[in-house]
């Protein structure tokens, strides 16, 4: 046989396989999504999301002390707050769930990096991202409680806020604000690329924040859509995004190319609640292998270029990493 390449050379020992590898993880780059409600003494499943606990402000250091523990460096912070309005006022709320969680976990953790979710719909009773005029938000007077939002939750505590709502110029509203404020310090990580996903269903349960009509096409991107990415992103890094993010992961590895390649600014991926439902539920039909298949995708999303990933399998990916799985 005369054939002088021969790739599988560089695949017969487990340590020169390692060695080749052309993309490497490291839980430094992760973060746990965590849902706090109002209450206190709460520790709770979440049916939607096998695994996942709700917690309120008192409790949820036991969570966070996981976190730390686990070695994941960053959270972001959900709210559910006890009661909501038209104008979902809970989110700047100077006692509102959040605002609370981050007085606690700010004594008990100095270390952990706190990032809020910075939208309206866990607090709206329509369960929209915004303050409505008729069927549809209205953009512009959405910016000024996001704003607000943001900054409440900075004052409360939180190193970097995190816009989903994907308002038209929300990202310069906040910028603003908090340079007002004199918070020039804090960075925005955008949900600059977001799609209207089916895969978010789980965590409209956990977030109790469906819409009560309608959908969110409105404001979400369509899904056919790539060069709207790019769009989307440069309108955000021209605003003064400091980190942009592409969410959902899994079904969206070609945007997360697109816009980490095209942007000298870290790109996030959050593999949201139906990705993680899906492995889950597989799993525990027996039919995969839960941790090699939570591996790859997320492999799979660093690979496609994210610098950073958002997972509700942070904790156990910290591990297996720690493994050089
Ligand atoms: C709120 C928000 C959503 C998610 C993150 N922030 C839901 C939505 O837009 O409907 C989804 C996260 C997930 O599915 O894990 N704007
Ligand atoms: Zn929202």
């Amino acid at each position: 046989m005369d054939m002088t390449k021969r790739p599988r050379r560089l695949r017969g020992n487990p340590a020169l396989r390692e060695m080749v590898r052309e993309t490497r993880v490291d839980k430094s780059s992760l973060i746990y999504p965590l849902f706090v409600r109002e209450g206190s003494g709460v520790v709770e499943e979440i049916p939607s999301l096998y695994g996942q606990l709700r917690y309120s402000p008192d409790t949820l250091c036991q969570g966070l002390e996981e976190v730390v523990k686990a070695g994941v460096p960053a959270v972001l912070l959900f709210g559910l707050p006890a009661e909501k309005d038209a104008c979902g006022s809970g989110a700047w709320d100077e006692n509102g769930v959040v605002q609370r969680a981050l007085r606690q976990a700010r004594a008990a953790f100095p270390e952990l990096y706190l990032i809020t979710d910075v939208c309206l719909c866990e607090y709206t009773s329509h369960g929209h991202c915004g303050i409505l005029d008729g069927e549809t938000v209205d953009n512009d007077k959405t910016l000024e409680v996001l704003s607000r939002t943001a900054l409440s939750h900075v004052g409360a505590g939180a190193d970097m806020v995190a816009p989903s709502d994907m308002m038209d110029g929300r990202v310069g509203a906040i910028r603003r604000a908090l340079d007002g404020a004199g918070r020039s310090d804090v960075p925005i990580l955008s949900y600059a690329v977001k799609y209207a996903s089916a895969f978010y269903g789980p965590f409209r349960e956990a977030a109790d924040s469906a819409p009560a009509f309608g959908d969110r096409r409105g404001y979400q991107m369509d899904p056919h859509n790539r060069r709207e990415a790019i769009k989307e992103a440069a309108l955000d890094v021209e605003e003064g995004a400091d980190l942009l993010m592409v969410k959902p992961a899994l079904s969206y590895l070609d945007v997360i190319r697109d816009v980490s390649q095209a942007f000298p600014l870290p790109c996030a991926a959050y593999s949201v609640s139906g990705e993680y439902a899906m492995i889950k539920a597989a799993a525990a039909a027996g039919l995969i292998d839960e941790a090699a298949v939570a591996c790859e995708a997320a492999l799979s999303v660093y690979r496609a270029g994210a610098d950073i990933l958002i997972t509700y399998y942070a904790k156990e990916l910290a591990g297996w990493m720690d493994e050089g799985r």
